[in-house]
């Protein structure tokens, strides 16, 4: 089995010292840095956008991994790959044309990928899924940290595993919500390739160890 890649979501770091907590992620074993950005619309929550991610690219030596939970997310591709996104996720729930939202993405060099709210089911990506790199299954209802994982989770996980072998190999799974040592097991049993976890990083005592634990589950 390959690598789990952990993505701590700065969603749940201090932002009285988020440069700080920057740092030590980038000290960390964290393989990606976990962007929240919502607009107040899309999902019933504001965070921040794309000023934050500038000052953020700026210290990371991490690929920036950036969730979009907003309405129409096409007019903001550009400034997202500008402000120093890695890899962007849209919600297939936001897009009317995924199709063309994923091609944009890719022509700017970032890796493309798709998330599903927990009620969206996975057999929807059946026409999509070759042109992604990443799919992003929400195990929270979007807007929040620090809430219950749902646990249908893990046979979506399986599902979208399943149709990933067929038709895309190289595409990997994240699950985003509720990430502890032990839903995170489950999910990497499943077939989760990359754990997004806030609450559970940073409320620990070592987030560093803490994401070394994960790591290794
Ligand atoms: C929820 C966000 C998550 C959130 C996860 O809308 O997309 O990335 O920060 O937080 P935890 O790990 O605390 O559930
Ligand atoms: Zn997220």
């Amino acid at each position: 089995m390959s690598e789990i890649i952990i993505a701590p979501s700065i969603l749940s770091a201090d932002f009285n010292q988020l440069g700080k907590d920057i740092e030590m992620l980038n000290a960390s074993e964290a393989g990606y840095i976990h962007c929240d950005v919502m607009d107040g619309v899309f999902v019933p929550n504001i965070s921040f956008g794309l000023p934050i991610i500038q000052h953020v690219s700026k210290v990371a030596t991490k690929p920036l991994d950036v969730h979009l939970m907003i309405v129409n997310p096409d007019q903001y591709i550009d400034g997202f790959k500008d402000a120093g996104a890695d890899i962007l996720t849209v919600h297939y729930e936001a897009c009317t044309h995924l199709h063309r939202t994923v091609l944009k993405i890719k022509s700017t060099g970032m890796k493309a990928s798709v998330c599903l709210n927990p009620h969206t089911p996975v057999h929807l990506l059946d026409d999509i899924i070759m042109d992604l790199d990443m799919v992003l299954l929400m195990s929270v209802n979007p807007g929040f940290g620090g809430q219950k994982f749902i646990e249908n989770t893990y046979d979506k996980v399986r599902k979208l595993k399943e149709l990933i072998e067929k038709k895309n190999p190289s595409c990997l799974i994240e699950v985003d919500g509720g990430v502890n040592f032990e839903t995170g097991k489950k999910l990497v049993e499943a077939g989760t390739d990359v754990l997004v976890a806030g609450s559970f990083v940073f409320g620990s005592a070592s987030p560093i160890d803490t994401i070394s634990k994960l790591k290794r589950i």
